[in-house]
């Protein structure tokens, strides 16, 4: 319902307009490729928090998402929670998922961390890789309920100017749930638009918490 949303050319200014984040973790998966679709037809960009062995996987995926404009960042090389092991391993996590993606011409951009789990130690190793991390503060919590008209609810419901949005690319209920949220919110009035572009860019070793522990 309502017209259709003509996608806007060139940076939107997220001080003017009420924009909203769409973050994707734990992908490329086999969903991914159906889900660029969607956001190419809404003209929409995203973000997606790889991880790295999964990057391997489909390598094809990850310079599709490149090509389309969409943000890329790192969510670890296999999903081990950060603050239960060591500094070396954290430091081998994040590097490693940081070279996959270079070698298809990704310069990543900010750690998601698994779970949303981190600690000093764990900011200051991601720092001294040159990231800084970012959390959300709209969580459907998509990979337990998978069912699409619920995680469109608990996202619509949620959102708000400069909101972060976690979603999984690895559910198809998730995938689903896309082109609703993005018809509804667009009717509302938001812009979707990058996490670099909600925040400005963060700081190597800085956290953007918009998050909550699980
Ligand atoms: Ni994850």
């Amino acid at each position: 319902s309502g017209p259709t949303p003509t996608p806007t050319p060139g940076p939107v200014d997220c001080t003017a307009l009420p924009c909203v984040a769409l973050t994707f973790d734990d992908g490329p998966g086999e969903h991914t490729p159906r889900l660029l679709d969607i956001l190419a037809a809404h003209g929409v960009t995203a973000t997606f928090y790889t991880v790295g062995r999964q990057v391997e996987a489909r390598p094809d995926v990850v310079r599709r998402m490149r090509a389309a404009g969409h943000q890329i960042g790192n969510h670890t090389y296999d999903h081990p929670q950060l603050t239960a092991v060591s500094a070396d391993e954290v430091r081998s996590q994040i590097s490693r998922t940081d070279a996959l993606l270079r070698a298809q011409g990704v310069t990543p951009s900010t750690v998601r961390p698994p779970y949303g789990a981190y600690d000093a130690s764990v900011l200051q190793v991601l720092g001294s890789l040159g990231h800084g991390a970012v959390n959300w503060n709209v969580d459907p919590r998509d990979w337990e309920v998978r069912h699409t008209p619920a995680v469109v609810q608990r996202v619509t419901s949620a959102a708000a100017p400069g909101a972060i949005l976690l979603l999984h690319d690895v559910h198809p209920t998730s995938v689903d749930a896309v082109p609703e949220i993005i018809t509804t919110l667009q009717a509302r009035g938001y812009r979707f638009v990058t996490v670099d572009r909600i925040t400005g860019g963060v700081s190597s070793g800085a956290l953007v918490n918009r998050g909550r522990h699980p």
